[in-house]
């Protein structure tokens, strides 16, 4: 029911991990499934030029926060909001309808690591929850 990609991501997810010394870092919940993503991004000049993950959830989830970060890595601040959890599910070939929501956590967590970052609050602690 996965695309060959998001196989390839699910079984050798790209970029998981932590950073030493992270421009951002936060853990993005979701509260009603207990999925859950710890992001790190590295920005440097504006750019992204690191993120690592940890991610607990499905394989969707994990093969969304894989390819979320390769797609991430290189890009300004401003694109990156701009990501949409739909070109996430396009790069990846698509997802089955009933696992689309979960591309939400791993551009939410991204969106919401780099709104933290521009509210200059940088504290590794900081905990969001998102429902969808
Ligand atoms: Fe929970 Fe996909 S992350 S079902
Ligand atoms: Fe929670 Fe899909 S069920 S992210």
């Amino acid at each position: 029911m996965y695309s060959k990609l998001v196989m390839e991501h699910f079984n050798q997810p790209r970029n998981v991990g932590y950073l030493d010394n992270p421009s951002v870092a936060i853990q993005y919940g979701d509260p009603a499934c207990g999925d859950c993503l710890l992001v790190f991004l590295k920005i440097e000049q504006g750019i992204i030029t690191d993120m690592k993950y940890k991610v607990m959830g499905c394989a969707a989830a994990i093969a969304t926060a894989s390819i979320t970060s390769e797609m991430s890595i290189g890009l300004t601040v401003e694109q990156a909001l701009e990501l949409t959890e739909k070109d996430v599910v396009i790069a990846l070939g698509g997802l089955p309808p009933q696992k689309v929501h979960c591309s939400n956590l791993a551009v939410g967590a991204l969106k919401a690591a780099l709104r933290v970052y521009l509210a200059g609050d940088r504290e590794p602690e900081a905990v969001i929850n998102a429902g969808h």
